[in-house]
Formats: C-alpha cells, sequence, structure tokens
C-alpha cells in the first residue's frame, strides 16, 4: 500500500453499523408509534427459529480510559448495579409486552462500559429475569465483554452456566508508556489469567481487542502486543483502527495530544504489519477489523456468506431484530432505528413514567433499504451485485462514476452487474461503502461527525 493511496483515501468516513449512519437519521420522520409498527412487522415476519438478538449496555467502569470512545459511566461505588439492573428488566418488560408474544432469542450479548463492573450474582439475577419472559432460540450464541482487569473465575464460572459460550477481553496494546498515555495499566499476566480460566471452563471463542494508532503507538509495539497475543491464541481478534472523535464530550480523550498519535501513514504500516503477523498464525481477516481463526464460527459464517453486521459488530447468524435494552442502545427492527437516552438520569425518568426510553431514531424509506442491502454486502461479503431489480436504484450510474478512481487505483472490480473489493481494496471498503452512501452524497456533514478511514 502506498503513501499515495493512504493520503487519497484517508477521509472522515462512518464504520457503518448501520446504514443511515447515526447523524442522518431524521428525526422528523420519527416517532415511537412508527417505531413499534416497524418492530411489530419485522417480528411478525420472523420465526421463533430466527430468533431475535438482544443487546444490553452496561454502562459503568471503575476507571476511565482516555482513548475510549464508548457510552460509559465512571465510579467505584458498587450501589448503582441493582437499580440499574431493575431499570433493564422494566425496559425488557415493555417491549415483551409490545410484542405480545414470548420473544426467542438467538444471541445475546453483553456490552459496555464494563459488564464485569457488576457482580456475578447480579449478572445472574439480571440474565434470568430476561428469561423469566423470553425463551432460548435453537442455536443461541451468548456472549459478553470483559474487562481482564475485574473478570474474576466466579464471573466466568457464573455467565458460562447461564449459557455464554463467548467472551471478548479488552486488551488494547502491552506497552507500558501506551499504557500510562491511555490511562489502563494492564499486565499481560492479566490477559493470560482470564483467557487461560475461561477456556479451562468451557469458553468456546475468546476474543481479544486490539488497537493500532493509539498515541505513542509505534510498529514495535503492535508487534509485541500481537506476538504476546500469539502465546495465548483466542479464537477471534478484534484489530481496530482507533477511533479519535475527541469532539464528543466527555470522554476523557484529550488526556493526550493529538501531536502524540501517529501520523496516517505509520498506522497504516501499523496495520499492514500487525495483519501480516496475524495472517502468520492462522488468522483470517473477517470484513473490517476482525480477525479468526479457521475453527471459529466467524470464519465458517464467511465462508457459507452467513456473516452479518449490526450494532455489535459482526456476527455468525442474522436476526431481522435487535432490541437494545440499557442508557444509550440502540435498536433495528430492520425497517426502523431507535436509540435510547444516553444520560442514566433520563434513561431512568422515561422508564419511571412507563414510557419506551427512546429519544431518537430513523424508518427506513425504499432507497434506505436497497442501500442498506448494498452496504452490508459490502461490509460483510466485499461485493454487492444489482442484477436483481430490487437492488437496483436510479442513482447507481453515478456511485460506479465516483468509483471509477477505486477501480484505477485497483482496490475494486467493476462488472455489468456487480462490485467487488479486491484483496488491496479490503482497508478501503469503508471508501467504497460511502460513494453508496446516497444521504452523505446529497449533504457533506458540515463539521467533522466520523473517525478517518485510515
Ligand atoms: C466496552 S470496551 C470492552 C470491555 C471493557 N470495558 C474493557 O475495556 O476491557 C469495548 C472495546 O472497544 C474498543 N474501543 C473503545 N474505544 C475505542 C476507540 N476510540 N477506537 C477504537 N476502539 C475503541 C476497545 O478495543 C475496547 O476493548
Ligand atoms: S475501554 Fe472499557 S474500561 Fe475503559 S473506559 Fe472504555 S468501556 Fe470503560
Amino acid at each position: 500500500m502506498t503513501k499515495l493511496l493512504v493520503n487519497k483515501y484517508n477521509v472522515a468516513g462512518p464504520r457503518y453499523t448501520s446504514y443511515p449512519t447515526v447523524p442522518y437519521w431524521d428525526d422528523n420522520t420519527f416517532s415511537i408509534a412508527k417505531w413499534k409498527t416497524s418492530l411489530q412487522k419485522s417480528f411478525n415476519e420472523s420465526n421463533d427459529n430466527e430468533g431475535i438478538s438482544l443487546y444490553i449496555h452496561l454502562p459503568f467502569c471503575e476507571s476511565l480510559c482516555t482513548f475510549c470512545g464508548c457510552n460509559k459511566r465512571i465510579t467505584t461505588r458498587h450501589e448503582v448495579e441493582s437499580p440499574y439492573i431493575k431499570y433493564v428488566l422494566k425496559e425488557w418488560q415493555l417491549y415483551v409486552q409490545e410484542l405480545g408474544h414470548t420473544p426467542y432469542i438467538k444471541e445475546l450479548h453483553l456490552g459496555g462500559g464494563t459488564p464485569t463492573f457488576f457482580s456475578p450474582k447480579n449478572l445472574e439475577r439480571l440474565i434470568n429475569g430476561i428469561f423469566s419472559i423470553a425463551e432460548k432460540a435453537e442455536n443461541y450464541e451468548f456472549s459478553f465483554e470483559g474487562h481482564p482487569n475485574n473478570t474474576t473465575k466466579a464471573h466466568l464460572e457464573t455467565l458460562y452456566n447461564l449459557g455464554f459460550r463467548r467472551v471478548s477481553f479488552g486488551v488494547q496494546d502491552y506497552n507500558e508508556t501506551v499504557q500510562k498515555a491511555i490511562h489502563r495499566i494492564q499486565p499481560f499476566e492479566n490477559v493470560k489469567r482470564v483467557t487461560e480460566e475461561a477456556r479451562e471452563i468451557g469458553y468456546s471463542s475468546i476474543s481479544h481487542d486490539i488497537i493500532f494508532g493509539l498515541p505513542f503507538q509505534t510498529e514495535e509495539h503492535v508487534a509485541e502486543t500481537i506476538k504476546k497475543t500469539k502465546q495465548l491464541m483466542p479464537d477471534r481478534i478484534a484489530f481496530y483502527s482507533y477511533a479519535h472523535v475527541p469532539w464528543i464530550k466527555g470522554n476523557g480523550q484529550r488526556g493526550f495530544k493529538d501531536t502524540d498519535l501517529p501520523s496516517a501513514e505509520s498506522k497504516r504500516k501499523q496495520y499492514e504489519l500487525g495483519k501480516e503477523q496475524l495472517d502468520a498464525c492462522g488468522y483470517v481477516e473477517i470484513g473490517m477489523d476482525h480477525f479468526a481463526l479457521k475453527t471459529d464460527s466467524l470464519y465458517l459464517a464467511t465462508e457459507t456468506k452467513n456473516l452479518h453486521r449490526n450494532f455489535m459488530g459482526y456476527t455468525a447468524s442474522k436476526t431481522q431484530i435487535m432490541v437494545g435494552l440499557g442508557v444509550s442502545a440502540i435498536s433495528d427492527s430492520w425497517y426502523g432505528f431507535a436509540q435510547n437516552e444516553k444520560k442514566i438520569e433520563d434513561y431512568y425518568k422515561r422508564l419511571d413514567a412507563n414510557e419506551i426510553p427512546v429519544f431518537r431514531g430513523h424508518i427506513l424509506n425504499a432507497e434506505d433499504l436497497i442501500i442498506r442491502r448494498h452496504i452490508l454486502n459490502l461490509m460483510c461479503h466485499f461485493e454487492t451485485s444489482w442484477s436483481l431489480n430490487t437492488n437496483y436504484f436510479k442513482e447507481l450510474p453515478d456511485v460506479l462514476i465516483q468509483l471509477k478512481e477505486l477501480e484505477k487505483d485497483g482496490l475494486i472490480q467493476i462488472n455489468t452487474h456487480a462490485i467487488t473489493v479486491t484483496e488491496n481494496g479490503r482497508p478501503y471498503v469503508r471508501n467504497v461503502c460511502m460513494a453508496f452512501d446516497l444521504l452523505l452524497q446529497r449533504k457533506k456533514p458540515e463539521a467533522q461527525l466520523f473517525s478517518m478511514t485510515i
């Protein structure tokens, strides 16, 4: 990959966990009544076999990592756990009433914040509360995010007994200078302990999050982090590009200076070196940011073209509905998106009034649904086609004109009814999606809303 290409295509762009992307949601045409109708329509179309996905956002963390872009609340007061669970269960009850039929849960993910901030007992109460009014679908997959510094054996055992088989641990980077800059001191021994304990207990998929492009991070640091990771051989690795989004207020990202960050070119070199090393250890790149061993379900899903992407990232199976519970969580009915209140106090207040605590959303129109399908195809399979009339849209010729430049640079191949992202083009898949993103094309943001693509 040349410096020229990096400079040419390193622009601010969405990560496409949804289409339309959140800044382009149209609040004017959204209402909670429309959201409920879209959910009901989707629920009636799906069957119990497919089931639904459930995402539960658990926002508390004991200590602030200064790179973090997640919605979290920093506290050491563990009294916050019980009321939070009570409100999440109340929200779930409102949704189940709305659906009017016992939901079958295919995928359940606990994200955060730090789910392992909660005690094992409280997590058990939460999961049992969810299933007091729901069923497990066939071949269900339950997963959670664990912080290596506070995930205990009791957490791992309790969640395993509740049906969890997948866990991801935040690693980021093992270098001390980088760890100090991001305010996250986390020795290798902690990650080794939780990884080995999870394996002994019987978890079938263990994942590590590694980031490149962090402050003071160099190629050597990335190489060293991957070398250490190789000693543990997690089944999956999320190899994220650091998303520098300092304009999100209160996330503490201003704990270091912009000049402490590696340049776009050296960030890209970190990615390439990391990818090369991961390839050499037997990991296969899956979609954007993700690598998996050939024995992992995510790899098998790419082989069978069942890979799906939603607000949780990549998943091995597709459900049409994802209900997001908890503060700031996003729900997706395929025909609509809805996001919960972002402040805990507002979230509680809405639930006290017996309201679904959604504060904004978007109902997809016919054009959105076609573009959504193309962007999902590109993000999951690195190709998309319009041979079916249903996938054609009138602006397609203009999109293809825009894509000519990427084709000239060898990043994509354009055929009569399809485009394919080449091996070299994979790091630029977001740039390809941006050509299809009609809302972005019609109205370029006036201020920077997204992180850089490289
Ligand atoms: C909710 S945290 C994981 C669980 C737990 N809180 C922890 O930190 O170990 C989710 C992951 O998002 C990733 N992440 C957070 N902020 C990011 C950013 N600004 N850019 C890229 N990745 C980020 C990190 O890799 C992190 O492990
Ligand atoms: S990286 Fe994890 S522990 Fe750190 S602030 Fe973000 S959510 Fe909390």
